[in-house]
């Protein structure tokens, strides 16, 4: 049976229970990370611990362990589940304190980490996309488990037939309801800019330092929703999806409506990355 992390523990599913106070489960208050396993490795593991300890902190939370235990933990849920494909899910509540919208003063973080064993590699077959407002809130940069805007957007993509929704803010736009968006000009790659508007994704990152080895000129600008339709490429990327072409948006194709040269040689060199960091 596949085994939970609950704070130091590991116990079977059952096992593991979550207090109905949980900050976590009433208010969303609380961070959290989705981590590649390829080859039962963890994929950029440190970059994921990084960002969960500035998603922790931007929200207030201290961590009750250092990042060193953390990984340790979790390295050892690995090896016990015998993961070899698949993701870690790890998240971080504030901790359990009678219901009140302040921060309580005391209350002991709660982590929950899980496995999943994947029983076929995610599909990276060409998707399709609408776009749709993006209501969030306007620290997009928190890993945060509040995504009711996320989850709302990609119901009413899968509702629609689509397999991701674009945000747009005004016209520019900004990310994917859980990915990152990527368009290629005249082979430059633009990406919205890291700032609070949208999530620094750990694959975005890797997918930036790719291109600059592959010569393709990179451009960390925004971009509206007018040039996305008028791109040569679209993609979109995340530790799940890894790069996934777009190959139509509400209706209209891009470029040829194919797959495109410049988003293969990332993908194949983004495959080259993670062999490497197999061994
Ligand atoms: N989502 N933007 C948003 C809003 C996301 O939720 C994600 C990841 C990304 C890509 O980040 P990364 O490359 O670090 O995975 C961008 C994860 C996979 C999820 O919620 O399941």
């Amino acid at each position: 049976m596949k085994l939970i992390l609950l704070n130091g523990e590991l116990l079977s599913r059952e096992q593991a229970s979550i207090d109905i106070e949980d900050r976590g489960y009433q208010f969303g208050d609380g961070v959290y990370e989705v981590v590649r396993i390829y080859n039962s490795h963890f994929f950029e593991l440190d970059a994921h611990l990084e960002r969960l300890e500035r998603s922790a902190h931007e929200i207030k939370i201290k961590l009750p362990f250092t990042i060193s235990d953390l990984k340790q933990r979790i390295e050892k849920l690995k090896k016990s589940n015998n993961v070899h494909s698949g993701h870690l899910y790890l998240q971080i509540t504030r901790g359990v304190s009678p219901r009140n919208h302040a921060f309580p003063e005391k209350a002991e973080p709660v982590l929950v980490a899980y496995t999943k064993e994947y029983s076929k590699e995610p599909s990276r077959i060409p998707g399709r996309a609408m776009f749709t407002d993006d209501i969030r809130w306007l620290r997009c940069d928190i890993k945060s488990l509040n995504l009711l805007g996320n989850v709302m957007a990609k119901d009413d993509a899968t509702v629609k037939g689509y397999d991701e929704a674009i945000f747009h803010r005004g016209e520019i736009v900004t990310e994917g309801s859980s990915t990152n968006v990527f368009i290629i000009k005249n082979r430059i790659l633009y990406t919205h800019p890291a700032n609070h508007l949208i999530l620094d994704g750990i694959t975005r990152r890797k997918i930036l330092s790719v291109a600059a080895s592959l010569d393709i000129q990179v451009a960390e600008e925004s971009f509206t929703k007018q040039q996305l339709l008028e791109a040569d490429e679209v993609f979109i990327s995340s530790t799940t999806q890894e790069v996934r072409p777009i190959i139509e948006v509400d209706g209209q194709p891009i470029g040829n409506g194919k797959e495109g040269d410049v988003t293969a040689s990332l993908q194949a060199e983004f495959e080259i990355h993670i062999s490497r960091s197999e061994k």
